[in-house]
């Protein structure tokens, strides 16, 4: 073999070597442009780009303030001793008093703590958070003369609370029963209250010491009233004033919606509570007394004849009449300064035309 053609073969050999180089180099040039240009997927959980704008600045700036107070909050809260067993706040007995020239401005000032119908003790944790459940239709007065002395009564008890007024429109005969049903569901919109006390609007607690919580049975608060000399009305009274938790409300289906007028829809729960196995607790006698504020019997709440035989099928009918079939539909609901005003259309008798 002669040195020309060795270095002919040489030079193809090199030249071969030269284009693979050159394409490599080209691969590896448009890898790095098209790397370039692709936009990181973000995985979740991880944060995302950086934005470096004054805008994104300005952003970041106010979540983490945001997050500041937050975490501030939740370390304020759990820095709050638990609210005592007893609260020392507690007067007793206390002299009621109905001055027919009151007004409302003058129960919101004398109550600056309570936003929008609710109240949280500043300088500790309450036991329980509770919701005030208030069936309401043409009983202005009455009404103010109940959040006169029940705002600072539950303050004095160191209580996270609400008060609801659900307040029945149209002119169907009053349900009382079903407008605390639907009370139930939409305070729980607001939050998961522990313990709801259901309120006529007409009886005003003397004593403070009987205590607006829920116990492990559900609890019956009016023992006795002026209008019926303090005494019990019969044993089974389970009206008025009464107080069960969220549970053991859900656990009898609520009330039934099908009392319409007066009576009977008390004792309806009081079978359920039976049923389910659970017990009625009252206070002692001399703590679990009010006043009725004097009132002719409403026109649209007459009373409601039907209540015996309703009775009579309850131990069947609470299982499908109840918070389960309580249909209902909001017309409003206004935040007023001392109460969560509900204004809901409940229909009327399925028997009336
Ligand atoms: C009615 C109850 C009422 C009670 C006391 C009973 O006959 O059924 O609804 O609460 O009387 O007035």
């Amino acid at each position: 073999m002669g040195l020309f053609p060795a270095m002919s073969k040489f030079i193809r050999k090199g030249k071969c070597l030269f284009l693979l180089l050159l394409c490599l180099c080209v691969v590896a040039w448009i890898a790095t442009l098209s790397n370039d240009d692709t936009v990181e997927p973000v995985q979740e959980g991880s944060n995302p780009p950086e934005d470096k704008s004054v805008e994104g600045f300005a952003k970041l700036e106010l979540e983490s303030e945001m997050m500041q107070s937050i975490e501030e909050r939740v370390e304020e809260q759990a820095a709050k001793e638990s609210c005592p067993e007893r609260s020392p706040l507690l007067r007793g007995a206390f002299k009621l008093s109905f001055d027919p020239s009151l007004k409302i401005g003058q129960v919101e000032s004398e109550n600056g703590e309570v936003v929008e119908g609710q109240y949280n003790p500043s300088d500790c944790t309450a036991r329980q958070s509770v919701a005030i459940l208030i069936p309401h239709r043409n009983r202005e007065k009455h009404l103010l003369y109940l959040l006169y002395h029940l705002h600072p009564f539950l303050q004095r008890q160191q209580l996270h609370y609400a008060i609801y007024v659900i307040h029945q429109a149209g002119d169907a005969t009053f349900n009382r029963a079903k407008l605390l049903n639907v009370g139930y569901l939409e305070a729980l919109k607001d939050h998961s209250w522990d313990c709801f006390i259901f309120h006529d609007v007409d009886l005003v607690p003397e004593n403070d010491h009987n205590l607006y919580m829920c116990e492990d049975q559900p609890k019956h608060l009016v023992v006795g009233r002026n209008s019926t000399g303090y005494k019990l009305r019969y044993k089974g009274y389970f009206g008025g004033v009464s107080a069960m938790t969220k549970d053991q409300f859900h656990k009898v289906n609520g009330f039934p919606n099908s009392y319409w007028g007066w009576g009977g829809e008390d004792d309806d729960l009081r079978i359920r509570v039976t049923l389910q196995k659970m017990s009625i607790i009252r206070p002692s006698p001399e703590v679990a007394r009010y006043t009725m504020v004097f009132h002719k019997r409403d026109s649209g709440n007459q009373i409601n004849k039907d209540r015996m035989q309703l009775l009579r099928r309850t131990h069947q009918a609470w299982k499908t009449d109840g918070l389960n079939s309580c249909s209902y539909k909001i017309l409003s609901v206004h935040r007023a300064p001392l109460f969560i005003n509900i204004t809901a259309d409940i229909g009327r008798p399925e028997h009336a035309h």
